[in-house]
């Protein structure tokens, strides 16, 4: 059984792919919307989620699907004790796919092992966020035409930001990519990524603190929030979350045609006056993402013979 937990589980010709599919549903959705009529989609959410939890229920609706889950790990027999395993097998019984996110890292593998149906990892921890990635690579796909020749610039919380390590992951498989990491001291990308992912595919990179000294040379900018969910302690939190706030001011130096991507939710690191500047695609992103999974549900259903 097919499932997706990290981004490199989708091959780029897979990824090309879904974006092709995903640019269809946009041109023809009528097309699509009885085409998973009957199956049922389970989103099992044990961690806060806006858009990735009712971007999957609104895609399996315009699909013509059933959606069932819980948006909190309080009301599932996760509360009693239950293990991940065993939820994965239960609601093997009652879904045709799975989405689950989880604050554990590794979590939705584990789920993945034991669900006789497809599992998506919506998120595990400080991990990964593969369907995230999806919506970012539909987003750079739209905004720039293509995924090489680009430097791209991550900023604020590259430690436990899991949008930035599945991105970094998904770009590092393109040819002339340089990557610009922008974060304090305690929250640089971690050695685990540099090492695995850019070092190992001879990924150009640089770390710097001063957002706006590399400003002028990013095609990407992709501002995440600090996770304050993540932190040991709340001190910490307080002293770095406002490490980096996107005002106009500081765009001053920009490219014409930079993109501003942020993965949302936004907290106060980007001020709200850059919404209107035609460079701010944040709010496509989500858009782009109920389409991708749209595109990836219809993939991992066929593949597992239900449609
Ligand atoms: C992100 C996440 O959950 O990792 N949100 C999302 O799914 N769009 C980013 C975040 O919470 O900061």
């Amino acid at each position: 059984m097919r499932s997706i937990i990290d981004v490199l589980d989708l091959t780029v010709e897979e990824i090309n792919e879904l974006i092709q599919v995903a640019l269809d549903i946009i041109e023809k959705p009528e097309k699509y919307a009885e085409v998973c009529k009957g199956k049922k989609l389970a989103t099992l959410f044990f961690e806060p989620s806006t858009r990735t939890r009712l971007s999957f229920e609104a895609a399996m609706y315009e699909l013509g699907g059933n959606v069932l889950g819980f948006s909190e790990a309080a009301s599932s027999s996760a509360a009693k004790g239950e293990s991940v395993a065993d939820t994965a097998k239960t609601i093997s019984c009652y879904a045709d796919i799975i989405a689950m996110r989880h604050p554990k890292e590794g979590a939705p593998y584990v789920a993945a092992q034991n669900a006789s149906v497809p599992v998506i990892n919506a998120g595990d921890g400080g991990h990964n966020h593969p369907t995230q990635t999806l919506a970012d690579l539909l987003t750079i796909y739209r905004e720039k035409g293509k995924f090489a020749d680009l430097t791209v610039g991550f900023c604020g919380d590259l430690k436990f930001g899991r949008t930035v390590h599945s991105l970094i992951n998904a770009l590092s498989r393109y040819k002339n990519i340089n990557i610009v990491l922008i974060s304090p001291e305690e929250l640089k990308l971690p050695s685990y990524v540099k090492k695995d992912v850019l070092k190992k595919n001879g990924i150009p990179y640089e770390q710097t603190t001063d957002l706006e000294a590399v400003m002028p040379k990013l095609d990407i900018l992709y501002m995440t929030r600090v996770q304050r969910e993540r932190f040991f302690n709340e001190e910490d939190y307080l002293r770095l979350k406002d490490s980096y706030i996107l005002t106009p001011e500081k765009l001053k130096n920009a490219k014409e045609d930079l993109s501003i991507m942020h993965p949302l939710p936004r907290v106060n690191e980007i001020s709200v006056s850059i919404d209107k500047d035609p460079r701010a695609v944040y709010f496509k992103q989500v858009l782009n993402g109920k389409y991708m999974r749209m595109a990836l549900i219809l993939k991992l259903l066929k593949e597992a013979g239900l449609l």
